[in-house]
């Protein structure tokens, strides 16, 4: 018995793959989990301490209909990576056949992660944003990167507020938009960031209270992406309505894991689940004035289905994709 396994390298990944297609990608599939033809058990992490190392490694296993593969995410952070020269996420994505457990393909997944997480602050603003003329950043490093990236290609843009507690991570972050259509504006404090803007956005690897509720104004978004606390209690509690990717997975991780250990957040604290808001079946923003906030803690299946998306484009182009064998 053997088994054909396709498997697909970093650098090859962006060449079949455009921006467009990975935000077109995350909505199907989030579509698809609200629809309920998408299994994903949530997410479980491997804490690297043991090791003295400062990192952890999630495994993300889902089945998306739509493609036909079960597969599996495999990403981790990795605190010392960046001084290294290495991207802090790093991952891959195994896709296997869902009826015999058969390995299909192996495909570097650090790109489609971080395009991936960019998109899903597009996604989350096109359902519930009131306007999305000021953008504020806190945290300018990869995943900001392609934030912004997915939301300069899909959003009326004016203003971009930028924090991040190293100035260096900031202007590289400026210079990677030379031809932004908006402005931008680094920051010195997350208060004068945060205050009178539409949407917020925390994407650190920190584990502080970057944003306090007082700043936050009536009608805006709060978008938190980080994997740690990112916020005051209050920006949770005394949100209009409280939303999540995954709710369950949200309850254990992200800026909201620590208020639900201490019994502050528990699933009947959410208003919905965003896949479905995308679906149709449940309520994304109501009032131009509510506060939303939004904890983004990442789905697996979204990669595995851009990575079987990947394999698709690349197959309808006529391209060879290597394989190896497992005998
Ligand atoms: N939600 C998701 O789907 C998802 C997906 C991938 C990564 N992540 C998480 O997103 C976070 C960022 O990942 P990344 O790949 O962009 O890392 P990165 O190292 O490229 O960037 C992180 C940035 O945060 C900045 N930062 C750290 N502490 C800060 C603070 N107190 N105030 C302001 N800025 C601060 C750092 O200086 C750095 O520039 C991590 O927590 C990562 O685990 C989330």
């Amino acid at each position: 018995m053997s088994e054909k396994v396709m498997y697909i390298g970093e650098s090859t990944v962006p060449k079949y793959l455009t921006v467009e297609d990975v935000i077109r990608r995350v909505e199907d599939t989030w579509r698809w989990y609200g629809e309920g033809t998408v299994v994903m058990p949530p997410k479980v992490t491997l804490d690297m301490s043991v090791l003295g190392v400062k990192g952890w490694v999630n495994s993300m296993p889902s089945y998306v209909q739509a493609t036909d593969y079960a597969g599996i995410k495999w990403v981790g952070g990795f605190e010392d990576n960046p001084k290294r020269g290495m991207p802090y996420i790093r991952a891959k994505i195994l896709l296997a056949d869902p009826r015999n457990g058969d390995l299909r393909a192996v495909v570097s997944g650090d790109w489609i992660s971080d395009m991936r997480t960019g998109a899903q602050p597009t996604i989350a603003c096109k359902y519930l944003a009131a306007s999305t003329h000021v953008v504020t950043i806190i945290g300018t490093g990869r995943q900001a990167y392609a934030s912004l990236l997915c939301m300069s290609a899909r959003l009326d843009i004016r203003e971009v507020r930028l924090c991040d507690i190293r100035p260096a991570a900031r202007e590289r972050f400026m210079s990677l938009f030379p031809n932004a259509p908006f402005r931008m504006v680094e920051c010195q404090s997350n208060e004068e960031a945060c205050r009178g803007s539409d949407v917020i956005i925390t994407v650190t690897n920190a584990d502080a209270k970057l944003v306090e509720e007082p700043w936050v104004k009536r009608g805006a978004l709060v978008l938190t992406m980080g994997s740690f606390t990112e916020t005051s209690d209050d920006v949770v509690l005394k949100a209009d309505r409280l939303i999540a990717d995954h709710i369950g997975q949200s309850l254990h991780r992200g800026n909201i894991a620590s208020m639900a250990h201490r019994g502050l957040v528990n699933e009947a604290s959410f208003a919905a689940e965003l896949p479905r808001i995308v679906a149709g079946t449940q309520v994304g923003r109501e009032h131009a004035d509510e506060r939303i906030t939004c904890q983004l803690v990442g789905m697996g299946a979204p990669d595995a289905a851009v990575a079987a998306l990947l394999i698709e484009k690349m197959q309808t182009a006529g391209v060879e994709i290597p394989t190896f064998e497992l005998t």
